[in-house]
């Protein structure tokens, strides 16, 4: 048994996140997090609210809430949306914590020590009426080359092009609207990742079993120049973690706070601490300390190929220079994006689906398998009304709902509510066990290797034997001739709902756990040996018929639906 961290991407506070942002991190994540659970595996699961920056100020400002008052309701909202897809964090924690300010200043400083980090100075737009300096998105005025006049001090939203505040026609602040602007010097501090090239590079070559995708953008960015140039870690914001070393202030960065990407993945660490003291664990250096019991954990990152560069160059860079002993990540997973029907998801135009509303109209569960289902492993997916309707209604609900009603019905109507007695294995059994043990093999091992797509194949594969078995040997015809023999495959059957239960559950939790309830037990060991596991329910075990596990999905909810998700969010 091993020791498993397992950490996804935290989200940005402002707003929700739609079904693209969950099929990139979080819900992989906790797939993983459940099935090592259920092996017997010690696993801290850790995600949290990524709560600083610009765009939490300007979602705070158009709320009309101070942001700290914003970001509270924030977390708020997006854990309770998480239990609501059940999603097993460890602990949900929040950037802006005081464990993660004391965690990043001291980062800093322990950078500043190995010399580092060096100070930069820098012209920056200044807005007299604010008192303040405007960072890109702060600033509006004209695109110089459309013409466009409201484009942003970092780009036009209208020709995308890449500007600087001061390329702007006219520009003003978006706080006050104010036109006095100059341009002033400011210092800021910038990590010296340039001087870690080569460890990084040597660290990313040694992992030769990471997903070409994770590698690919790593190395990219690695040697394409632009990824290790020096960064600034600070910006002229309020809202954020100070630049200081305790309470020590740091010169010249007087009313300055770290970058939100500095702070953010700090948070995966300081996350440990506030799962500590929360009352939810014990030792959390146990899990990031290598002096302190780590070097036997096993990291698992989860992210979208977006936040690749920040997780294997950035961070890592972060930690490396520090030369204290913090746990590096082992493994990154990462995913293309999911697209919505013909286009993308858009956060901004509410174009797709977002996770609240997901809720509102379907239980998790559905939501967990489609998606999982269809993860952008290999290429970007697509989600469109048309598949999630006739894969939600074949796999959940024809394969194994319909497989699940059948036989306990069955049972109930010939039998009792119990498991039958009599009867002995044939050769169709014997293949049966067989072939289940082939395919939960496979499932294991596209399951450890976080192969998300192949283990929901394999799952679906193995469902379906079920079907095929009770469909080439029809109990309810035996049972006319040979009552003992349709006792033992009905006997059989019932005993493949527990297993179904325990396999499923990492994609499935709910439905899984009504099974197990249906079944009326607890034995939720995995089928280590598929013969012993077929007899865990023994002859008389009581078990209830469940409620319709899945209900199918009509055309005119579909048709609903496209419509209602196409665009602006209501
Ligand atoms: O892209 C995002 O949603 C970021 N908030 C992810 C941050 S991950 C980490 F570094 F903390
Ligand atoms: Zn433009």
């Amino acid at each position: 048994m091993a020791r498993h961290l397992i950490t996804s991407a935290i989200p940005y506070i402002n707003g929700i996140k739609h079904l693209g942002n969950l099929v990139g991190s979080q819900l992989p994540a906790d797939l993983y997090a459940r099935y090592l659970r259920q092996r017997g595996h010690e696993v801290l699961f850790l995600c949290a609210t990524d709560e600083h920056g610009t765009p939490a100020e300007l979602a705070a400002a158009k709320a009309g809430k101070p942001v700290a008052d914003y970001c509270a309701e924030m977390h708020q909202v997006q854990s309770d949306i998480a239990d609501g897809f059940r999603l097993s964090f460890d602990h949900f924690g929040r950037s802006s914590s005081p464990q993660n300010h004391k965690l990043t200043q001291a980062f800093a400083g322990r950078l500043a020590e190995m010399r580092l980090i060096r100070e930069v100075t820098e012209e920056q737009v200044y807005s007299k009426a604010d008192g303040r300096f405007l960072p890109d998105r702060y600033i509006e005025g004209t695109c110089p080359n459309c013409g466009f006049e409201s484009a942003r001090g970092d780009q036009c939203d209208n020709c995308t092009k890449q500007l600087d505040p001061t390329d702007l026609i006219n520009p003003h602040s978006t706080i006050s609207g104010s036109t006095e602007l100059e341009v002033r010097e400011t210092k800021h501090l910038y990590l010296r990742q340039s001087e870690l090239k080569g460890d990084l590079a040597e660290w990313i070559d040694s992992k030769k079993d990471w997903p070409i995708l994770t590698t690919s953008i790593a190395k990219k960015w690695l040697n394409d120049g632009d990824g290790l140039q020096d960064r600034g870690i600070t910006r002229d914001l309020d809202w954020g973690i100070p630049v200081k070393q305790g309470d020590q202030t740091w010169p010249g960065m007087e009313g300055k706070v770290f970058y939100v990407w500095f702070d953010a993945p700090i948070e995966y660490i300081a996350c440990a601490q506030e799962w500590e003291d929360a009352g939810k664990g014990t030792d959390w250096e146990r899990w990031w300390r290598t002096d302190k019991g780590a070097d036997d954990v096993i990291y698992t990152q989860f992210m979208g190929k977006d936040n690749v560069p920040f997780h294997t160059l950035s961070f890592p860079a972060t930690i490396m220079g520090t030369q204290e002993p913090w746990k590096l990540v082992d493994y990154i997973k990462s995913f293309n994006y999911l697209n919505y029907d013909g286009g993308q998801f858009s956060t901004s135009r509410g174009r797709g689906v977002f996770m609240d509303q997901a809720l509102e109209i379907l239980p998790a569960d559905y939501w967990r398998w489609w998606l999982l289902s269809h993860a952008p492993e290999s290429s970007d997916a697509e989600f469109t009304w048309e598949t999630f309707q006739t894969d939600v209604n074949k796999d959940l609900a024809d394969v194994l709902g319909n497989f699940v009603s059948r036989i306990t019905k069955f049972c109930r109507s010939k039998f009792s509510e119990a498991i039958p007695e009599g009867g002995s294995y044939s050769a169709a059994e014997e293949q049966l066990v067989a072939d289940l043990t082939t395919r939960i093999r496979a499932y294991e091992k596209h399951m450890d290797a976080i192969e998300v797509r192949k283990a929901a194949t394999e799952l679906r594969a193995i469902w379906v034997l079920g079907n095929e078995y009770l469909q080439a040997n029809a109990p309810w015809t035996t049972f006319k001739t040979d009552p003992e023999t349709a006792a033992m495959q009905v006997r059989l059957a019932l005993n493949l709902i527990r297993i179904y239960a325990v396999l499923s559950a990492p994609f499935i939790p709910d439905a899984s756990a009504t099974l197990l309830a249906a079944m009326q037990t607890d034995d939720d060991n995995w089928p280590q040996d598929v013969g012993s596991a077929l007899t865990a329910l023994p002859a008389g075990h009581a078990f209830t018929v469940p409620d319709n596990l899945f209900r199918k999905l009509t055309d005119e909810e579909r048709e609903g639906w496209a419509e209602r998700f196409a665009g602006t969010r209501d």
